[in-house]
């Protein structure tokens, strides 16, 4: 079935889990990740960057994860990652995205604060939950700038999150996008204290390159979605150029992105395990 974000999340948070959001760049991915949350009888978050939105066509992007959605025997869920732009979010929203995030981590608190429960106040109306960051997380998503580190402060996060009204909220506690040079250092005491104040499902982002340990202790500490991109990535593009190095003479794309399909499906099971959601649709 083709959902939002906000059951399946306040679920997963009240059960003691998490739904994992995996970065799907193309047809092949969208398919292995609905695949693999259908044979692990796991809700499962699709979500796409905007420069992905834009590379797939949003309506096609919408069009194609809808209809696997409707397909799949279990929720699915079609969210826009980090978009900062209050148009952009309403197009996708029209377009048929399930759920939105609106991140205004970059700018000053008080512009995030209102443009956020703007876009929460728009899309209401719609049953669309919006996922909101405060604090930031670092490394590079897609064509974002690189931005500054900075962690969450707790009081500020509780407010942020009533005044507001987003249905999910992303912390910074020390994650970051992409790989991580050298070990990452996440600040546990810290999710500890935002889950007691901030009553919505939290978001861990930057789950790439994070010890399985970490994760499921930041899942033990109230996180109920965790996104996974890059990892995925890696994963594609690494069974395609093993096709292409095996044999030089391959030229159907269906051998090679069908390699990289069956990577990236083998992946997001072991995603889906990690996260123990994994039986709960
Ligand atoms: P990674 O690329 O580190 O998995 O981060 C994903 C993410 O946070 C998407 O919003
Ligand atoms: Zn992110
Ligand atoms: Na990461």
């Amino acid at each position: 079935s083709f959902v939002s974000t906000g059951e399946m999340t306040r679920k997963a948070r009240r059960e003691g889990y998490a739904v994992p959001a995996f970065n799907a760049e193309n047809l092949e991915m969208a398919q292995a990740i609905i695949q693999a949350a259908s044979r692990e009888g796991s809700p499962v978050i699709l979500q796409t960057t905007l420069p992905t939105a834009r590379y797939w066509g949003m309506d096609e992007a919408v069009a194609v994860t809808a209809s696997l959605a409707q397909e799949a025997p279990v929720p699915v869920a079609l969210h826009l990652d980090h978009s900062n732009s209050f148009d952009e979010v309403m197009r996708a929203a029209r377009a048929g995205y399930t759920s939105l995030m609106f991140d205004g981590s970059a700018m000053p608190y008080e512009e995030n604060l209102r443009l956020t429960g703007r876009v929460v106040e728009a899309v209401r109306p719609m049953g669309l939950t919006v996922e909101a960051e405060l604090g930031r997380v670092g490394g590079k998503e897609d064509s974002a700038a690189a931005p500054k580190a900075a962690l969450t402060d707790p009081e500020e996060a509780r407010a942020f999150a009533e005044e507001t009204g987003v249905g999910l909220f992303a912390p910074a506690i020390g994650t970051a996008h992409g790989f991580y040079k050298g070990e990452p250092r996440l600040d546990f005491a810290l999710l500890g204290e935002i889950r007691r104040l901030v009553s919505v499902p939290l978001v861990l982002h930057g789950g790439s390159g994070l010890p399985d340990g970490m994760i499921r202790r930041a899942i033990g500490l109230g996180i109920a979605k965790v996104n996974f991109a890059t990892e995925l990535r890696a994963a594609m593009t690494a069974a395609v150029w093993e096709t292409m190095e095996g044999d030089r003479e391959v030229i159907d794309p269906k051998k090679y992105l069908g390699r990289g399909r069956e990577a990236v499906e083998r992946l997001c099971v072991e995603k889906i395990r990690l996260c123990g959601s994994n039986g709960r649709a």
